[in-house]
């Protein structure tokens, strides 16, 4: 059966949850306090980029399943089911900053009228749930509801194709409460549509659903920090970090997944949720030492990024660097916490000149560096008269620059590749003074 949904939040997660919601055939509100954001979408426009969001969006607003509204109380009021997607950022200690959660369930205690299902979609550290029934009944003594965490496990990039075809879906509910029953019968109609496909649903209680998110984070940043290290000793000692990745890799109980080696990882999530991970631990007594050194050694795998740089191009002030890539990965226009804000930071207090490119991503990187950065909209425009190139991120765009042209273009010869993105070979036989990592 068809359900009314208000989804809080039409950031990355909540849109593209409203978007795939509507299109299981709910009704579909996704609510946001910023009005700007509600009306452009409202018209149709996708206000982040994602691969395929732009056909559903306007699909699901013709059908009239979906629509976007400021009225965050008429619509928690008139629905089934209430997802809250608003943003987790970090606080000033490192602990998950809980404030938009807090706005959002004074809202939603307000409007509480029929039984509602309450589902946390935004990644909040272990308890939150809990907490959020307390002050919903503290605030509405005589609603009637019931908690749910639903944590998000999409992509940015994929996020489209990862709602449809997620590896598993995980829900936390209120085990063995009469509430909680219905709520669980209320989010199997939900999401039928995946049901469907046998994509496995992983019932199990608010607790475990809170530590499942946090635990795969912290375990993904783990794995990619592990391959960056080793990227660092293979280049020291001489082996390829290609080979040894790919041969772990063909090991089962390891996967040839997230053993990339790059610069660091960045993003929306892995910063926060590492350090949110440890700030757990703190308030559990427990010490999450391995994830406090994972956090170290991927800020320092920036930085190192940016003196590798600076070695191969002697001293940085009054020389021009074209940046290649500002997004934290390829596929989103997404620049938080990305490896190029440490990189640029730094050449800029080096005093370099910096000429930037990215297919999505400037207009969100350029509010955060305008002085000494110029920002161009090709890699060709951005490759003039500089004395190095460096790739920061992943794109395919960048995987197939024409070596011949930006060596016409550049006045010197040095190339730092941090994604390995272009053939070592093709470089050197070009001339360019060519470093990658871990190879
Ligand atoms: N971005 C990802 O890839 C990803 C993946 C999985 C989980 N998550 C988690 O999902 C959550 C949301 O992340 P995001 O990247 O979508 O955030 P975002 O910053 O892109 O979007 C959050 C949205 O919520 C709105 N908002 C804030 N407070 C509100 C309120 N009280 N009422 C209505 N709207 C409000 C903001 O205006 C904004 O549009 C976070 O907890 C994040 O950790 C993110």
């Amino acid at each position: 059966m068809a359900q009314n949904i208000t989804v809080i939040g039409t950031g990355y997660v909540g849109l593209v949850s409203a978007v795939g919601l509507a299109d299981f055939g709910n009704m579909v509100t996704g609510v946001d306090i910023d009005a700007h954001k509600v009306e452009r979408l409202s018209r149709g426009e996708e206000i982040i980029y994602e691969h395929g969001l732009r056909d559903y969006l306007h699909r699901n607003l013709a059908s009239g399943r979906l629509k976007f509204s400021t009225d965050i109380r008429g619509s928690v009021a008139a629905s089934d089911i209430v997802f809250i997607a608003v943003g987790t950022p970090e606080s000033d200690d490192g602990s998950a900053d809980l404030r938009y959660i807090a706005r959002a369930i004074e809202d939603i205690a307000a409007a509480l009228t029929e039984f509602t299902v309450v589902v946390t979609k935004s990644t909040v550290p272990v308890g939150t749930n809990r907490w959020i029934g307390d002050e919903i009944r503290k605030h509405a003594p005589d609603a009637d509801f019931s908690v749910v965490s639903n944590p998000e496990f999409l992509r940015e990039g994929k996020a489209v194709q990862d709602f449809f075809h997620p590896d598993r879906l995980v829900i936390g509910f209120e085990e063995g409460t009469e509430q909680g029953d219905r709520a669980r019968e209320l989010m199997e109609d939900v999401y039928r549509a995946l049901y469907l496909i046998e994509t496995p649903i992983v019932w199990c209680s608010l607790e475990t659903a809170e530590l499942i998110k946090y635990a795969s984070n912290a375990f993904l940043a783990t794995k990619i920090t592990f391959i960056n290290q080793m990227a660092n000793l293979a280049e020291a000692c001489g082996a390829d970090i290609h080979a040894v990745a790919k041969t772990m890799g063909m090991d089962g109980r390891i996967s040839p997944k997230f053993l990339h080696p790059g610069p660091g990882y960045g993003g929306s999530c892995f910063p926060k949720d590492t350090k949110a991970v440890v700030s757990t631990g703190n308030r559990f007594g427990v010490q999450m030492s391995l994830i406090e050194e994972v956090i170290r050694a991927n800020e320092r795998q920036k930085e190192l990024t940016a003196d590798k740089l600076k070695r191969m191009l002697g001293d940085p002030a009054g020389k021009t660097v074209a940046v290649l890539g500002l997004a934290f990965k390829a596929e989103t226009d997404d620049v938080r916490d990305s490896p190029a804000i440490t990189v640029v930071g730094m050449l800029r207090t080096w005093g370099a000149t910096v000429r930037a490119h990215d297919p999505e991503a400037i207009e969100n990187f350029s509010t955060l560096f305008t002085d000494g950065v110029s920002y161009h909209e090709n890699e060709f425009e951005a490759l003039k008269g500089a004395d190095a190139l460096v790739i920061l991120t992943e794109w395919n765009a960048y995987r197939n620059l024409d070596l011949e042209k930006a060596r016409s273009l550049m006045r010197g010869t040095v190339i730092l590749d941090s994604r390995n993105a272009l053939d070592p070979d093709e470089a050197r036989t070009l001339g360019f003074t060519y470093k990658g990592v871990g190879r």
